[in-house]
């Protein structure tokens, strides 16, 4: 498989170290990499500022594209959800495999506690990280949100004189040190706990799923895509 890697940040250098010879194109800007050269995926690390001019240099070159990048508007989303019908793209806010076996376990599990539990979001990351709450506490939210059968409002960290509503879901970011990435939902319930709990320990993890997505994606026809085919 013949890479690009777009983003020479911190997850773009993980990215090609792991993937080693597979790596053809490792570019800060769409426009260094060679319209001649033959790639068969674009894997993106970079920043939210850049997406848009990616998706429409990925789409003018018919170049299948992971995007890995968080912190984008809707506006930006609905503008990969538009490239995806010309292209084949995959989407995930976290490309760790263990993050997506979480996922499958809060699908199964947050139906059958929703009448008995309240449900808190917490995520912890490095004093670094830009956006919050971080992407992957967005999809973790809005993956519970999709099993639930009914509407329940989101609290973004909690102040004030105020009670607990019953239909809420907490979501709650912290920052500090060096701190990977972790992300624990919390169904605390009358006289019981339960946490469903990923830690990254290091960033090599997003790499290592970045290059299973790229893997799924090459041969693809267009379409949005998601880690959940993986699995499957
Ligand atoms: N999907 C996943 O599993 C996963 C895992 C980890 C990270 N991420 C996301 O991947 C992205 C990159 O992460 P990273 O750790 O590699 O970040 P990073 O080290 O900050 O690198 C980001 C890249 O974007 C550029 N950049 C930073 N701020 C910018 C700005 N304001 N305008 C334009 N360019 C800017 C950086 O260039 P300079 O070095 O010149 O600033 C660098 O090339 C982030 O969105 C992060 O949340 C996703």
């Amino acid at each position: 498989m013949r890479i690009a890697i777009h983003g020479k940040g911190t997850m773009g250098k993980i990215l090609k170290d792991v993937a080693g010879e597979q790596v053809k194109f490792f570019v800060d800007e769409i426009e260094e990499i060679s319209e001649n050269g033959k790639i068969d995926v674009v894997i993106d690390f970079s920043h939210f500022s850049k997406i848009e001019k990616l998706l429409e240099e990925c789409v003018k070159r018919k170049l299948p594209l992971v995007v890995a990048t968080t912190g984008y508007s809707g506006e930006i989303l609905s503008k990969i959800v538009e490239a995806s019908k010309s292209i084949p793209l995959l989407l995930s806010a976290n490309t760790s495999l263990g993050i997506n076996a979480m996922q499958r376990v809060l699908k199964e599990i947050s139906p059958k506690l929703q009448d008995g539990f309240d449900i808190e979001i917490i995520e912890k990351h490095h004093n670094k990280k830009i956006d919050s709450p971080s992407g992957t506490a967005k999809a973790i939210l809005s993956t519970i949100q999709s099993v639930l059968t009914e509407q329940y409002n989101v609290v973004n960290g909690r102040e004030g004189v105020c009670k607990r509503e019953k239909k809420e879901i907490g979501i709650h970011s912290v920052r500090g040190g060096t701190i990977v990435g972790e992300h624990t939902v919390i169904f605390a319930g009358e006289d019981e706990i339960i946490e469903v709990t990923h830690k990254a320990l290091s960033k090599k993890i997003f790499a290592l799923g970045a290059i299973e997505c790229a893997k799924f994606l090459n041969g693809k026809n267009p379409g949005l895509y998601t880690m959940d085919e993986i699995f499957n």
